[in-house]
């Protein structure tokens, strides 16, 4: 088959020939369609996570979508989303013509959905429903202000935001373009990501109405700092990356007299249970053209030029390879 096999930590993967995967017993060969480079993919790629140096060669991709191809589960046909442990684990995964999935981690498609559509919004998407759920149990009526909002986790959680009934979905991102993804996504204002930490504090607290219960928070840095001393009384800040800093500063007086709470995300907590309920959820959602990500589907032939540029800085959206 064709591949994106990276052979060095730290360089991009290559197009080129590797060996066609074969499922273990309780596994399914699924015919990959469309599977999208993500902030995960890069991070294990550089051999610095803390999952360690990944075994090379090997093909990234921690999540896809296709047609099952062989299985003892599915039928052949089925369209569905997988996930892999490609970089975290040893083993390949989705930037390929073919993959090889346990069982556990295949969930067939609903109807409606697009393969691309699905690949981008994937884990970031089950990240943001399942922070805005599970993680900070948002009430129908609450205030939320989602920092990065014009990424994929950003996008996913204003339009969750939306579909759980917030009754304000603020967003706030730093460039133009990122604001405008945002606004399509449904926020009902967009701040900027400019400004001192007193001046950003300001920004939110007029934008959110003098109300935020639920702040979902892929950047940490300054904008939590920002963000926590916006938040009302029983405040839940739940963080998922820290893009713009690994430190954030609270005010102990602030965090206990408002009864704040900052709470970690990881997908990687989620039972598979919980996750495949997550992206059948996502995946109703999407086909009924109710959450959405912005993408850009490149040729898996341009994988090299395309991971490059992903960890450059990428041009904002998620891009998705299709074999
Ligand atoms: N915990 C989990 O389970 C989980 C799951 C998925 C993702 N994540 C993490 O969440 C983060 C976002 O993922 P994604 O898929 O949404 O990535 P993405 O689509 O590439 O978006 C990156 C986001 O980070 C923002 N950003 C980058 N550098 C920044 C900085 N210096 N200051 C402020 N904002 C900055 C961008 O803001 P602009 O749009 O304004 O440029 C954008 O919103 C990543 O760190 C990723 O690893 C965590």
């Amino acid at each position: 088959m064709h591949a994106a096999v990276l052979t060095e930590p730290g360089l991009s993967p290559a197009y080129t020939t590797h060996p066609d995967p074969v499922p273990a017993a309780e596994g399914t060969l699924v015919r990959v369609t469309a599977a999208p480079i993500v902030p995960l993919d890069l991070l294990c790629a550089t051999g610095t996570s803390y999952f360690g140096r990944p075994a090379v060669p090997y093909v990234p991709g921690v999540q896809g979508v296709g047609v099952v191809e062989r299985s003892g589960r599915f039928a052949e046909g089925t369209r569905v989303w997988f996930a892999t442990a490609a970089g975290m684990a040893p083993g390949n995964g989705s930037l390929a013509e073919l993959c090889a999935v346990p069982d556990p981690d295949v969930v067939p498609l609903p109807v409606g959905v697009e393969d691309h559509d699905m690949a981008a919004l994937g884990l970031s998407a089950v990240a943001a429903w399942m922070a805005l759920t599970w993680r900070a149990g948002l009430q129908p009526g609450e205030h939320v202000l989602v920092l990065g909002g014009g990424g994929a986790v950003g996008q996913s959680a204003v339009g969750a935001a939306r579909l759980l009934g917030a009754g304000r979905v603020v967003a706030a991102c730093r460039s133009a373009a990122a604001q405008e993804r945002a606004r399509a996504a449904g926020a009902d204002a967009v701040v900027p990501l400019t400004g001192n930490v007193d001046e950003l504090a300001a920004r939110l607290a007029e934008a959110t109405g003098g109300r935020l219960d639920v702040v979902v928070d892929p950047v940490f840095g300054v904008p939590a700092t920002a963000a926590v001393r916006a938040l009302s009384e029983q405040g839940r800040l739940v963080n998922l990356g820290g893009s713009a800093g690994d430190a954030a500063e609270f005010s102990s007086a602030l965090v206990r007299s408002r009864s704040i709470a900052v709470l970690g995300y990881t997908n990687n907590a989620l039972t598979q249970a919980q996750r495949n309920e997550a992206i059948r959820t996502v995946g109703e959602h999407a086909a009924a053209g109710r959450l959405s990500v912005a993408h850009r589907v490149r040729p898996l032939a341009e994988a090299a030029d395309a991971w490059a540029g992903e960890a450059a800085g990428g041009t904002g959206a998620r891009v998705v390879l299709a074999p």
